[in-house]
């Protein structure tokens, strides 16, 4: 099978990675890929939000198979063009999409369907938006309705920050993202993100995991797009895992199917663990990153026909194996990180990978033939061990001979599962 893949982070170093692996595999491309993933496909330089010429390239290469790494591509439709040119693709048509793109349409769904999720309300304007603020009290939740890269999201401990986040949406910190608010309960419990494959009917649970949003050890600082992760989620107990796919999945399944949207793609579902059960936060519509670092190092299945079947209806005809050790992930950011950050500098080594540890590539480049830091999240450092204790001794390990002076990571990514073995 020839294979493209699109996108540039860490998440899409460990989808080539494994990709590789497949014995299935004849050809792996990636647009644009980065130098991390150039170990395992070669890089073409296409312009992704051009569709005509994604088409193209694929036509040209008689690629068999694209898998979408990112939201922004799928909320544009690279999807639904690749599929009506005849191309099998990996990743939600833009409508099913929305489901990550729009708060206020996974709300409605989850209203239509019976989904366990907070009580909410959906505001164009700021004033109905205070009023009913006012009248529910904090903590509460609000949200800027569009992608707004992770940081639409305020958990208002306070009526005072509650309304300033609101004139914060209106008065357009977020952009267009902004133009339309949810405001959502707090809900209290336990966070855990869920996986799971759709071809549209069949769901396939793939794996749980656990994240780190915030820059500072103990989970302090401002929020990021993740500075770790682990898997398993230990609150995500059989019972837990049974009940999401039973009163969150499939629901999200049939009742997308019947509104004419049917959802072919991974879910990512952020949940909360609550005294009631599993309720649904948010869902994204690709995988995590880096949660999908931790995912591709604990499958022992061939991802290729996985990813496949779920593109071409046949998710019924696979299964999905899982080492049993945890895998736990630590990001090398740049020392400045989510705030501004020196571009460009030199990472003077990275460790060797084995079959138990992998340094991935998240946010880097090649000048010349040096290897310099471009992102603000530039290697997720990933390990394995019989438990998240090891897998992060492993990790830091690694992390420790990585040479970058201007790299930083948190000490303590797993300490909560870490903190429950010991108990
Ligand atoms: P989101 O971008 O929707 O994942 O929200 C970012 C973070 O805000 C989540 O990971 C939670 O930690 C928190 N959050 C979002 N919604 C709620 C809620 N209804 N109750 C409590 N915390 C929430
Ligand atoms: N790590 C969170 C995300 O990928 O959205």
């Amino acid at each position: 099978m020839k294979v493209l893949l699109i996108g540039s982070g860490g998440r899409e170093h460990a989808l080539a990675w494994k990709i590789a692996q497949s014995p299935l595999l004849d050809a792996l491309y990636a647009a644009p890929g980065n130098p991390g993933i150039a170990d395992h496909a070669r890089l073409v330089e296409l312009n992704v939000e051009d569709h005509a010429a994604v088409i193209a390239f694929a036509k040209e290469k008689a690629i068999d198979f694209v898998v979408i790494g990112p939201e922004a591509p799928l909320v544009a439709g690279l999807a639904d063009d690749l599929r009506a040119a005849g191309i099998a693709t990996f990743g939600p048509s833009k409508a099913a999409a929305q489901l990550e793109g729009s708060k206020g349409f996974t709300k409605d769904l989850c209203a239509r369907y019976d989904i366990p999720t907070g009580a909410y309300q959906r505001f164009k304007s700021a004033e109905p938006a205070k009023d009913y603020v006012r009248a529910q009290g904090a903590p509460i939740v609000i949200k800027a309705d569009g992608l707004a890269a992770g940081k639409g999201v305020t958990v208002a401990m306070t009526e005072a920050e509650a309304l300033a986040a609101i004139n914060d949406c209106f008065d357009g910190a977020f952009g267009a993202a902004g133009a339309e608010v949810v405001v959502e309960a707090f809900l209290d419990g336990e966070e855990a993100s869920f996986f799971c494959l759709s071809d549209g009917k069949t769901a396939l649970a793939l794996a749980t995991a656990q994240d780190h949003k915030r820059v500072g050890d103990g989970d302090t600082g401002p929020n990021t797009g993740g500075m770790g992760a682990y898997s398993p989620a230990p609150v995500m107990t059989a019972t837990m895992v049974e009940r999401t796919m039973k009163e969150i999945i499939e629901p999200t399944i049939s009742g997308m199917a019947k509104d004419g949207n049917p959802f072919s793609g991974v879910f990512f579902a952020g949940l909360m663990i609550t005294a009631k059960g599993p309720e649904l936060i948010e869902y994204n519509v690709r995988f995590g990153d880096p949660e999908c670092q931790v995912l591709m190092m604990r499958l022992k299945s061939d991802l290729l026909p996985i990813l496949y079947a779920t593109a071409t209806g046949t998710l019924d005809r696979v299964d999905a194996e899982w080492r049993d050790e945890a895998a736990l992930t630590v990001v090398l950011a740049s020392k400045g990180y989510p705030g501004a950050y020196d571009k460009n500098t030199p990472i003077a080594h990275i460790p060797e990978a084995s079959e138990e540890a992998k340094v991935f590539h998240a946010g880097t480049a090649l000048k010349g033939d040096r290897l310099v830091a471009t992102g603000g999240r530039v290697l997720n450092v990933t390990a394995l061990g019989k438990t998240v204790t090891e897998a992060q001794a492993h990790a830091y390990a690694l992390a420790d001979r990585v040479e970058w002076e201007n790299g930083f990571c948190r000490r303590d990514i797993g300490w909560q599962a870490v903190a429950r073995e010991k108990a």
